[in-house]
């Protein structure tokens, strides 16, 4: 049994990541989170007290973050800004957290010399032709796009760097888009199952042509449990599941699982610098360390995605307005 410091637990990811390693283990878990927009306590409602705990706050408070760490076994760094579109509006809050914030995380590690994994995406490796065959690997030139992939390129990096320059030890996860439970209504494959329930039309971005290489957030969950098990120091490891789609093929899917016609959607601006395409070639985490991802069938995954959604609208309808008020200002 192990005690685990887990940042952005109350987020999308982290909260999944939580909820599976009270289902798979016997770890405990302090969750460490501002509660940003993108927090939500809810998002870790009935998890047992005994085994979960909430401390509100700053990971670029260092002093906070460093009596955390004294008591961690191992630190799972998920907290970040990270939405692309609010980039665009407004990138201060992506350096102070996802650069400021991994800095002061690295710093805590070096002091206690704590075990660190590090979540990263695979927006830090730009985007990839619609027709070209090639998949992102753990070679692949960094060349990121937006405020949001060059913050989290360059948190990536001073990981790197705090391994070489000052032996922390550190792994590295690097992943491509997640669903599933827990995920904020600003995002796209959310806004839109959130859209089709409240009675409005799916909105779709330019063409749609764009492709995103969907993975379910609890096959993140379980290869990041196999990086901190199995993973070798200073490592970088892709996670993917093979799941290229693209947005097109998912909104009408979407509206098709929920019983509309897959043509009842609306085309919008498309999002500045739009990356064109993400694939993962995730063989060196299968072969290396033995990991597989559970949820092979995308329909079936979005299908209980969608079932998520339609039972837990207390979750997602405080944020709903709020989000379409902002696209609606920006025409999207
Ligand atoms: N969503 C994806 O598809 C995806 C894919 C690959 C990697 N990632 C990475 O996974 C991680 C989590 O992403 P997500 O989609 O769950 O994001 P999210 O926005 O849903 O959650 C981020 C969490 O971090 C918290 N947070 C933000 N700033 C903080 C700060 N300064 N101190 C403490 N907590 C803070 C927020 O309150 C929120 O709970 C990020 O590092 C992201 O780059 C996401």
């Amino acid at each position: 049994m192990a005690h685990l410091l887990v940042t952005g637990g109350a987020g999308f990811i982290g909260s999944n990541f939580v909820h599976h390693v009270v289902a798979h283990t016997d770890h405990t878990v302090t969750v460490l989170d501002k509660l940003t927009y993108a927090g939500n306590e809810a998002s870790l409602a009935g998890l047992p007290e005994d085994r979960v705990d909430l401390v509100v706050g700053d990971i670029a408070d260092a002093e906070l973050v460093d009596g955390l760490f004294e008591k961690a076994d191992a630190v799972v760094h998920y907290a970040a800004e990270s939405h692309n579109d609010n980039s665009l509006h407004d990138p201060r809050p992506f350096l102070d957290t996802n650069i400021i914030g991994t800095y002061t995380l690295l710093e805590a590690a070096r002091r206690h010399d704590t075990r660190l994994h590090h979540i990263s995406t695979d927006e830090v490796y730009g985007d990839l032709e619609l027709d070209d065959p090639a998949r992102f690997t753990e070679h692949t030139p960094y060349n990121p796009s937006s405020p949001y992939s060059s913050t989290k390129a360059g948190s990536d990096l001073l990981v790197r760097a705090w391994v070489r320059s000052f032996g922390v030890r550190a792994t590295i996860s690097n992943c491509s888009n997640n669903y599933g439970p827990y995920q904020h209504v600003e995002k796209f494959i959310p806004r839109q199952i959130t859209n089709v329930l409240r009675g409005i039309r799916p909105k779709l971005y330019g063409k749609g042509e764009n492709v995103r290489d969907w993975i379910h957030a609890d096959d993140h969950s379980s290869a990041v449990l196999t990086i901190l098990d199995k993973g070798e120091i200073g490592e970088t490891y892709l996670i993917g599941a093979d799941g290229e789609k693209d947005n097109k093929t998912v909104v009408e899917l979407i509206l098709q699982l929920m019983g509309h016609s897959p043509d009842a959607y609306d085309h919008v601006t498309d999002r500045a610098g739009h990356d064109l395409r993400y694939a993962i070639d995730s063989t060196k985490l299968r072969t290396e360390l033995g990991w597989s991802p559970t949820y092979r069938d995308f329909e079936a995954g979005l299908a209980a995605t969608i079932d998520w959604y339609r039972a837990n609208e207390a979750w997602w309808a405080p944020a709903k307005d709020g989000v379409e008020a902002f696209y609606a200002s920006k025409g999207q």
